[in-house]
């Protein structure tokens, strides 16, 4: 049987644009549901993990509404300015989910609990932490541009992905129209809903309020207030851009395992030139809530970086989370000494003591 957590996130919804997109600040388990540690861990007896999957774009692209409906997120990046990001609205996926008669209500994650475990791990609500990783991106943002690398980003339990959604705003900007290296992102969430429903969604809006200025077909589609219209030319307009940018995206669903890191290590973009040297950059945001996901995830982390640094190239991961995760039973000291006590190097590069304390690591392997 799963069990539910409610998050109970007094104080939630970090409403800065009036939407109703939810950030999960207090991943505290309500004293009413609160579980057993033994009871919350994942996976839960009997029921089979999600096996990894990788999806393909162009498929999920077909899969999209003919519209969606967001709100914009502003990020104050620490007294160096702001970024927007925007972010699909969670009502909007209800009614997706109830006129394709899937049942909005139905859907893990879209009801009143912010985890069901084995079910639904979180990904539909952009946690605090996630931010957190934005701020300490923005100030290396500049490797995306370096002409002597080539950039790969894989964020793990990505749900609304804001800090490869951040990356790739940036990257809009910061890279030239052509001669650039690829840039691969890649997106990974335990649930294949999430990257349908909100993650891709989330890169569409992003590249289309960016390119709007420059594009009728845009400046049409998003005519409406908060709402873009994805009509088949405006699918077409961003899939030829990726193209014309030398961006891949590719998204992957499933449990953190040997299995995923395989298969995610198998998805190596072709285009890289002969000689030149790739640079990976993992991400987690909340990753590491319980015993459970924080073994697994520290294991994948680990297996990715010796993946790449078995090819010759260089790899490091950043991970965001709260000191404590109260109930669950994870933290972050915990993952700093399991990682370290794995061989690799921890340092912590962000200190959040305002509201719930969090830092961010950056780890790499000696
Ligand atoms: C609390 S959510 C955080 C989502 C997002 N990173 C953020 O900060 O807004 C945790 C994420 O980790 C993923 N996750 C948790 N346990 C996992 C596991 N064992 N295997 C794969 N993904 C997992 C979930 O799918 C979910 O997206």
């Amino acid at each position: 049987m799963s069990v539910q957590f409610s998050f109970s996130f007094s104080g939630d919804d970090i409403e800065d644009d009036g939407g109703s997109n939810s950030m999960a600040t207090a991943p505290n388990v309500s004293a009413a549901v609160q579980p057993q540690p033994a009871a919350s861990a994942f996976p839960v007896q009997g029921k089979p993990l999600v096996p990894a999957t990788s999806h393909d774009l162009q498929y999920m692209l077909s899969q999209l509404p003919s519209k969606i409906a967001y709100s914009i997120l502003d990020i104050d990046l620490d007294g160096s300015g702001t970024t927007q990001l925007p972010r699909r609205e969670l009502w909007d996926v209800r009614v997706q989910l109830m006129a394709e008669d899937s049942g909005g209500d139905a859907e893990p994650g879209l009801g009143n609990h912010d985890v069901k475990t084995g079910v639904y791990e979180g990904g539909f609500k952009s946690w605090e932490s996630s931010v957190d990783l934005v701020k300490v991106l923005s100030l290396s943002k500049t490797f995306l541009s370096d002409m002597d690398i080539v950039p790969r980003l894989i964020e793990l339990g990505c749900g609304t992905a804001l800090p490869s959604l951040a990356l790739f705003r940036w990257s809009l900007s910061l890279r030239a129209c052509d001669g650039d290296s690829v840039l691969s992102i890649v997106l990974a969430d335990y649930n294949s809903t999430v990257l349908q429903l909100v993650t891709l969604p989330n890169f569409i809006l992003c590249w289309a309020l960016h390119q709007r200025a420059e594009s009728p077909l845009l400046e049409e589609a998003l005519s409406s207030e908060g709402e873009l219209e994805l009509t088949p030319e405006v699918l077409k307009a961003f899939d030829e851009y990726l193209r014309a940018r030398r961006i891949s995206l590719s998204f992957f669903s499933g449990a953190w395992s040997p299995e995923f890191v395989d298969l995610v290590g198998s998805n190596t973009t072709s285009g890289i030139e002969v000689g030149s040297k790739r640079r990976t950059i993992i991400l987690g945001a909340e990753t590491i809530y319980s015993p459970f996901a924080l073994s697994a995830f520290t294991q994948t982390i680990l297996s990715l970086m010796e993946q790449e640094k078995a090819q010759g190239n260089t790899a490091e991961t950043l991970v965001g989370a709260k000191k404590l995760y109260f109930g669950v039973g994870g933290s972050l000291d915990d993952f700093v000494t399991k990682t370290r006590e794995l061989g690799a190097n921890v340092e912590e590069v962000r200190e959040e003591t305002e509201g719930v304390r969090r830092g961010v690591v950056r780890c790499s392997l000696p």
